[in-house]
């Protein structure tokens, strides 16, 4: 990870979805213009083999469609509206291709892409991401992260550079993970859920030079604890009060 970037970096989770519909360009330039270091986004592809940029298996939730993203080829998806739900103002805003989030973050912010293949493994969407990195020549921005490591070992033969944080879930489910997973495999970094995280840990990844990056921390009270800790990096909800709460 570049030494450039301030300590703890602060990444805006899908964005700023406090302001704006969750992995939408809105959001991700929202995040930018309101102190974010970069952004975080969940990364699936399309029955077509696009790679586009939303959280949950279904489309449900953040849109005005029905179905399961994988159902859906990029035409039909690009056809709902991902802005409505979150407020009216957002109307006609699309689910963003990767490539898109890519020029319109430009070059200098960090785009951590979630490998979020849960519903569809097996599928190509790790090679596919590698291989837009590559046409897009922006590796040095990149971080991976994903809950199944098989993605993070693909990426690691693809694009060994580029830097890979282990996802760990809250509570017991994730106990390998934030364990054995991550100190005997090949992670730059931990991604543990703030309920999971505390000062031996990060001091733990710290003696080994890796980093830890928590999810999610929205309170004062939250940044504060982990910046004294020493966290390298962590996501937010509400980047702009983040950057507050950091004085920045
Ligand atoms: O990368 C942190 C966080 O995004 C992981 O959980 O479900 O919000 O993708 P989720
Ligand atoms: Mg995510």
């Amino acid at each position: 990870m570049p030494d450039s970037f301030p300590r703890p970096i602060l990444l805006a989770h899908r964005g700023d979805n406090t302001h704006a519909p969750e992995n939408t360009l809105p959001a991700f330039t929202q995040a930018i213009q309101n102190g974010a270091d970069g952004v975080e986004l969940d990364a699936k592809l399309t029955a077509d083999g696009r790679v586009i940029v939303i959280h949950d298996g279904t489309v449900n939730r953040t849109t005005d469609g029905k179905g399961d993203v994988a159902s859906f080829t990029l035409e039909a998806i690009r056809k709902l509206d991902a802005g409505s739900w979150k407020d009216p103002k957002f109307a006609g805003t699309k689910i963003p291709l990767l490539e898109e989030v890519f020029e319109s973050i430009g070059r200098e912010k960090l785009i951590n892409i979630e490998l979020t293949n849960y519903y569809t493994l097996p599928d190509t969407l790790t090679e596919k991401v590698c291989e837009l990195i590559r046409r897009h020549n922006n590796a040095r921005q990149i971080i991976f992260s994903s809950f199944k490591s098989r993605n993070l070992k693909i990426a690691s033969r693809i694009l060994p550079g580029v830097p890979r944080g282990l996802l760990a879930a809250p509570g017991l489910l994730g106990l390998w993970a934030r364990s054995f997973g991550f100190m005997f495999g090949d992670y730059q970094a931990l991604h543990p859920h703030i309920s999971n995280t505390s000062r031996e840990q990060i001091q733990r990844a710290h003696r080994v030079r890796r980093r830890i990056h928590v999810w999610t921390a929205n309170s004062p009270e939250e940044i504060h604890r982990l910046r004294d800790w020493g966290v390298d990096g962590f996501f937010t909800d509400d980047p702009a009060s983040a950057a507050k709460a950091l004085g920045r």
